[in-house]
């Protein structure tokens, strides 16, 4: 059994704000699995932050005509920001263009050269005289030799899709200063050698029996192509410096003939994949340090022993084959005995109305604008609800006020008003009696205890979709329950009755606010206001221990009832829907 849990979610890119689906696919789970984990008295770890290098990065601050340090710094907060918003509770949300991230990756490059898996290629890269500098990848814009399309870059054609090498476009110029006065020229990069690390990745692979057949079939396709060597260094200012001089003093000393040859010490830097999953290493250093206990870090990346750590990584599907592959093969080359992930959810893509999310046609809800139609609760639930686990899943305004008006408002803001209101009504808010094994209703207490038992087991195995219908379901229940008992009519010849009906319906809206928590933490604590019960609670009681009916004593009063949701109109669905289409 291990001991603690160290969660992580793929660190979004700096440049820009994250769209919804970006969310769903990694930092929102992440967030209620951590949440979950620690209600139930684990140890946990949840690492995130923004990953800042990378030629995306640099084209962004040059677009907004900021120093690319500025930009990152302004990003970082912004991002930040947003995710406090979204009440996403990272323990430490760092950023790869950290000092730490500096030294740390270079030490794991060092490993692996001393360990012998890097080699030193020449490749083609168009060298821009007007820029003074080589363009690598994005750099480079062209026409698309396959559809034609004018604006295509050196990575990848936005028009057809098609992955390029930037030596294929026709017509190339320099993405930055748009001069064609450029040429292909030799530079010397540093590629780690996947193919001598094949073997031990492999076997680490293998051995992961609890991967989805999703994460586990990207990682075998990725193997079984054959591995190639990876480029891991980039000719850009921005980024990790590669020790040059270190590599060069390497070399003398071994004194092999054949590369006694020097690397001039122009600006090459690691490659943006090399240095950002070491990120959530050196994220964690900071934490540490942020905390004023600087060696903690390795009680989670150096457990003594390996499975006292279990280790769960959270992203996108397109993310997979750097996680269960290449990072791995980079930690295995090295030696070290750092802590490597136990299981790897991957998603899948949430659509925006079938079609994709697009920056730059603005098309799709951004995080930042949702926040400012609908509180973050009415976004956590839908997408929790919606999420594309096991295959895509599309967002539409029509589906997301359904889900907020069937599920949040006519079924828990209803269940709350129905019962605080008759509570109000009847008992002026006051729990006169206590209830006692004649009247408690074990029959609900054993469906209660059945749903949370389900809930409990999926999130243990973050299987969210099932997760969230049984939270659902679990509600729902709820509403029976005082709809069959109706404590309106019991009020005409039983008040007792009523009232007992009633105190059952409080301590169920208490369950639905522990149970609730990691979904929807905002409401589970206006739930909890109401009850009038210590919000501290919410943290730390285990929702499989939460089903108390005698837990509020006689002479407790609870509050006024409260709306929890507002219901969406159909108009405003028209309007948002046509707000958020975006330009062809
Ligand atoms: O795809 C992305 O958004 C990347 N920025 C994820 C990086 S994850 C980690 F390795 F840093
Ligand atoms: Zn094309």
């Amino acid at each position: 059994m291990p001991i603690r849990y160290l969660i992580t979610s793929a660190l979004p890119y700096i440049n820009g704000v994250k769209h919804l689906g970006n969310l769903i696919g990694s930092i929102l789970p992440a967030d209620v699995y951590a949440r979950f984990l620690r209600q139930s008295g684990k140890e946990v770890l949840y690492i995130c932050g923004t990953d800042e290098h990378g030629t995306p990065a640099e084209i962004a601050a040059e677009t907004a005509g900021i120093p690319i340090e500025v930009y990152c710094r302004q990003m970082y907060e912004i991002q930040k920001e947003i995710y406090e918003q979204f009440n996403i509770e990272f323990d430490f949300f760092g950023r790869t263009s950290s000092k730490s991230n500096h030294i740390f990756t270079t030490e794991i490059f060092k490993k692996l050269y001393e360990n012998g898996y890097i080699q030193e290629q020449y490749i083609d890269q168009y060298y821009s005289f007007d820029d003074k500098r080589f363009l690598p990848d994005r750099y480079v814009e062209g026409t698309c030799p396959h559809c034609g399309y004018t604006r295509a870059r050196g990575d990848q054609c936005e028009g057809c899709g098609v992955l390029l090498n930037p030596e294929e476009l026709v017509d190339p110029h320099s993405a930055i200063s748009k001069s064609k006065n450029i040429v292909l020229q030799k530079t010397k990069h540093f590629f780690l050698d996947m193919p001598k690390l094949e073997s031990k990745v492999a076997a680490w692979v293998e051995k992961k029996t609890n991967w989805s057949d999703t994460v586990k079939g990207i990682a075998r396709k990725w193997i079984k192509e054959g591995l190639r060597p990876r480029c891991i260094t980039r000719d850009l200012k921005w980024g990790i410096n590669v020790p040059l001089a270190w590599i060069n003093r390497q070399k003398k000393s071994i004194e092999e003939n054949n590369s006694k040859e020097e690397i001039s010490q122009e600006s090459k830097v690691f490659y943006v994949w090399f240095d950002a999953p070491n990120g959530y290493i050196s994220i964690t250093k900071d934490w540490a340090e942020n905390i004023n206990d600087p060696d903690i870090w390795e009680k989670w990346w150096l457990p003594e022993n390996e499975d006292d750590v279990f280790y769960a990584e959270f992203m996108a599907k397109d993310n997979v084959p750097f996680h269960s592959v290449f990072w791995p093969a980079m930690i295995l080359g090295t030696g070290e005995k750092f802590k490597k992930v136990n299981d790897i959810k991957g998603f899948h893509w949430l659509t925006y109305e079938h079609g994709k999310f697009s920056t730059s046609q603005q098309r799709g809800v951004f995080t930042d604008v949702a926040l400012n139609l609908y509180p973050a609760d009415y976004w956590r639930y839908y997408l929790l609800a919606n999420c594309p686990e096991t295959s895509d899943s599309d967002f539409s305004f029509a589906s997301f006020a359904a889900v907020v008006n069937k599920n949040l408002a006519d079924t828990l803001g209803n269940f709350l008003t129905r019962t605080v209101a008759l509570h109000k009504k009847y008992f002026d808010l006051k729990i006169n009696i206590e209830l006692s094994n004649k009247n408690i209703d074990f029959n609900l207490e054993k469906k209660v205890k059945d749903f949370i038992e389900k809930i409990n087991q999926s999130l243990l195995e973050r299987k969210f979709r099932v997760t969230m219908a049984e939270l659902r379901a679990l509600w729902v229940l709820g509403n029976e329950y005082i709809t069959q008992n109706a404590p309106w009519n019991s009020a005409k010849t039983n008040i007792e009755q009523c009232q007992i009906t009633l105190i059952h319906c409080i301590h169920l809206l208490r369950v639905f606010a522990i149970v609730s928590f990691p979904f929807i933490p905002k409401t589970s604590e206006k739930i909890f206001a109401v009850l009038d019960d210590e919000i501290e609670n919410l943290r730390t009681t285990k929702i499989t221990d939460c089903v108390n009916f005698r837990y509020f004593e006689k002479g407790h009063k609870i509050g006024e009832p409260i709306q929890l949701f507002h219901k969406i109109d159909e108009e405003t669905v028209k309007e948002l829907t046509a707000r958020f289409a975006g330009k062809d």
